[in-house]
């Protein structure tokens, strides 16, 4: 609800209060946006809600409400419709006196929040030597826009990438660079360990697969890959060490490209960090008396949750060869970002798929006390990504799709219809704009399809779609704000240095159209903030486009006369300015040209 809507509100009550009596303090106005703008801005509807009880005819409740109502300096004179509803329309002065000051303010209206605190992101965490495949594409832009939103509200956000870089594919992995680079020796510097020697690892993923057959195909592989494992969680075998140091790097430097590609910032604590946490985790679980012992495994059961045959479930956190897991190294996350972070709200976006894993360790948490009870902790679930055929994307060949090849071609694609695109209308440019424009354009539209799908639903992939400058797309905004720079050209005009002095006034209706959706954008921000749904975002930026591209048939601008046209060109700067603000909230760039 926007600030206008809680004043309207809180008069509405208070005129009940003054027409029917001190009993109706704690009655909802129920004050709804009109559902049609012909009727005005708003509506009440409590005048029918109350028609039993006053034992009246809802017109003459409605009637006496209005009588004692007092919003002359936001509304012109009530009128009551229908069977007994309060039509309200806002006056023209006060929506000026509203988008002038939201113009004036360089956070466009939206404050900053209340009580700042400090909040864990944790998301894209890909796994080290496996695939980042789209589902992690999908947490990293739908976690960074989550962080970014935070931020900006003022929130002192911790971006954390919980990366899968430890557990028992690391044994395969480390005989196999053992094997593969024979001549490999540990060095033993003041600044730490390293392997000295040639280590070319061109893809890890593929390097994975390799040892992955070794593992199922020899013996004594298995074994030495297992003595590894043991070798690395003792923490104690220095080369051992310094090799699982050696392939972390190879895919860090991978995951890197995609961040810099995409824009991403993230700080990294993956599953190692707390490895030397685990057995305390354990410990004193077992304290507070919830852990029970079931085949030499170290269960909590749970509430809830129930397997086919509807036995109570176990959360497992030791296996029954003393080794951790995945949720065993969430508990302890959890209760580090709580103790030692101090975070108030701890955010995990990954796919909808580990809901139960979620649900679980948050259960466990909360019955050991580890959950205070002002932190939140909060799972954001998310959807799969689907090819055009409607079944799980994959490339041609049957194969995951690797996120560099995604994102590249998407580049590609936008390069070449951007170069159809000038070629069409003989326009000129130089190599170096069209690399930048398709770059800009290609990682915009992955991203803003990703983020335009509300996140718990399935989406299906489509370059065609997702490229084009129709629709609910990426291409579509950044053309909208490209178009009013246009207009400054045009012009001449610099949107910095319009004369001071100068006040938006509204009177067309498709002006009026405009500012009221402007003076919207702190009622999205502080939803997205609540509900953590980037689509929400996306609706409002593409019907600001909408709105704007409206009102640039409908009203001239540089043609106009002043005070009009510089009225005008300040709504066209604040939508402008809007859509930037919006935009970068979603990780994009916005362009001057395209
Ligand atoms: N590495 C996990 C995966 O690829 C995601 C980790 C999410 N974060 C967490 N704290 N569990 O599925």
């Amino acid at each position: 609800m926007n600030a206008t809507q809680e004043q309207l509100k809180l008069k509405l009550a208070q005129a009940l209060v003054a027409a029917f009596g001190a009993e109706y303090t704690d009655v909802d106005p129920i004050l709804v946006p009109a559902s049609n703008p012909k009727f005005g801005d708003y509506q009440a509807n409590v005048a029918l809600s109350l028609s039993k009880k006053l034992g009246m005819q809802p017109r003459a409740i409605a009637s006496g409400i209005v009588d004692k109502l007092e919003i002359s300096d936001i509304c012109e004179s009530p009128e009551i419709a229908g069977p007994g509803f309060i039509n309200l329309k806002l006056k023209t002065s006060y929506l000026e006196a509203q988008i002038n000051a939201v113009n004036a303010d360089p956070r466009l209206g939206v404050p900053v929040a209340a009580t700042p605190q400090r909040e864990v992101v944790d998301f894209s965490s890909p796994n080290i030597a496996k695939e980042m495949h789209v589902g992690h594409l999908r947490s990293t832009i739908i976690g960074d826009c989550i962080a970014r939103i935070l931020e900006f509200r003022g929130h002192e956000v911790v971006r954390l990438n919980h990366v899968g870089d430890w557990g028992t594919q690391f044994g395969m992995l480390i005989t196999h660079l053992v094997d593969t680079y024979p001549d490999i020796m540990l060095m033993e510097t003041s600044q730490g360990n390293y392997l000295h020697g040639d280590i070319n690892i061109g893809d890890l993923v593929e390097f994975y697969r390799e040892a992955k057959k070794k593992f199922d195909n020899s013996e004594d592989f298995r074994e030495r890959s297992r003595k590894a494992v043991v070798n690395l969680q003792s923490q104690k075998d220095p080369f051992t060490e310094a090799a699982w140091k050696r392939l972390c790097e190879v895919s860090r430097k991978e995951f890197q490209v995609i961040y810099d590609l995409l824009d991403i910032k993230l700080e990294e604590r993956g599953e190692s960090f707390y490895n030397p946490l685990l057995p305390k985790v354990v410990e004193d679980l077992q304290t507070a008396g919830l852990v029970e012992e079931n085949q030499g495994a170290k269960c909590v059961f749970l509430d809830g949750f129930t397997n086919r045959e509807g036995e109570p479930l176990p959360l497992i956190v030791q296996k029954s060869d003393g080794g951790y897991n995945y949720a065993t190294t969430d508990l302890a996350s959890v209760r580090y970002r709580i103790q030692e972070d101090k975070a108030k709200r701890i955010i995990y976006v990954t796919d909808a798929g580990q809901a139960n894993h979620f649900a679980q360790f948050f259960q466990v948490a909360r019955k050991a006390g580890w959950v205070p009870e002002d932190v939140e902790l909060v799972h954001v679930p998310f959807g799969l990504v689907l090819g055009e055929d409607g079944k799980k994307f994959k490339t041609r060949s049957g194969d995951t799709v690797r996120l560099r090849d995604l994102l590249d071609e998407a580049v590609s694609r936008a390069y070449k219809d951007l170069e159809l695109r000038l070629k069409e209308i003989g326009r000129e440019e130089t190599e170096e704009f069209i690399h930048n424009v398709a770059t800009v354009i290609g990682m915009s539209a992955v991203k803003y399809a990703d983020l335009s799908q509300n996140r718990t639903s399935n989406y299906v992939f489509s370059y065609d779609k997702m490229l084009s400058l129709k629709g609910n797309t990426a291409p579509y905004l950044l053309y909208a704000y490209v178009r009013i720079q246009g207009i400054s050209r045009a012009g001449n005009i610099d949107f910095n240095h319009l004369d001071s002095n100068a006040k938006i006034a509204l009177s067309a209706e498709a002006e009026f159209n405009l500012a009221k959706h402007l003076l919207q954008l702190d009622e999205i921000i502080a939803e997205v903030e609540k509900e953590l749904l980037p689509n929400r975002l996306c609706d409002y930026l593409y019907q600001l486009s909408e709105k704007f591209n409206k009102f640039y048939e409908n009203c001239p601008v540089l043609k106009s006369e002043d005070p009009v046209k510089t009225s005008r060109l300040l709504l066209c700067n604040l939508t402008a300015r809007t859509l930037k603000l919006g935009l970068n909230l979603l990780g994009i760039q916005v362009l001057e040209r395209m």
